[in-house]
């Protein structure tokens, strides 16, 4: 393939959207191709597919069900808009993939990481050439969503448990993948951690 698969990966509040569109820009102004796209959706039916998933009437949906329409919802992301733009030699930048599910449905949600994994490559043949785990401690991530939504109350025990599971749940995937995963400590000013991701990729392209 002649582009360049690259994926974000973190829990709330990791400030992983702005560190891409700073890294689109200043990968553009190095003159390269670039798409930035997300998950779930990417794609005309996986953004449908991302309607269910997220969809609040659709609460009470099991853990099963979940994790069948995020592989649905990636694969046709894959075929539909990462590949044809991989195959043009574009660096496609995706904010989460497969390692989302093997925390959040695998772990978090205790489907098993393999159960996740099998059902996801049923279908999915590429992988990322660079992941980027944006490490942000739970307690960090939960203080910043209280300052985002206007509320520096305390924060519930159950909340701060499943960010916690997250958490450690990237941890061992970052471990299970430690030549693709790049592990970057998000818990130092934005403007730092931005850096320090661009400067993962830029090395990565030379
Ligand atoms: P985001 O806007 O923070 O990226 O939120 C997307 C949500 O979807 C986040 O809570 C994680 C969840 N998710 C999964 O549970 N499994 C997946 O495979 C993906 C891609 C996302």
């Amino acid at each position: 393939m002649k582009g360049l698969f690259i994926t974000f990966e973190g829990g709330e509040c990791s400030g992983k959207t702005t560190i891409i569109e700073e890294l689109k820009s200043t990968l553009e102004n190095k003159g390269y191709e670039v798409l930035v796209t997300r998950e779930p959706g990417g794609s005309f039916i996986a953004e449908q597919i991302r309607k269910v998933l997220l969809d609040k009437e659709n609460v009470g949906m099991s853990s099963e069900c979940e994790a069948l329409l995020y592989a649905a919802s990636r694969i046709e992301h894959l075929k539909k808009t990462i590949l044809p733009a991989l195959e043009k030699g574009t660096i496609v930048i995706s904010d989460r993939y497969l390692d989302s599910s093997l925390v959040y449905q695998g772990y978090a949600r205790d489907l098993g990481v393999d159960n996740v994994l099998k059902l996801n490559m049923y279908a999915l043949n590429y992988m990322p050439d660079l992941t980027i785990f944006i490490d942000v401690k739970p307690e960090v991530a939960l203080k910043r969503l209280s300052l985002r939504q206007g509320k520096v109350d305390r924060l519930d025990s159950e909340s701060f448990s499943f960010h916690q599971m997250v958490y450690d749940a990237y941890l061992e995937i970052a471990k299970m993948y430690k030549e693709r995963i790049k592990v970057v400590d998000g818990n130092k000013s934005l403007e730092e951690v931005t850096k320090n991701a661009i400067n993962l990729v830029l090395e990565r392209l030379q």
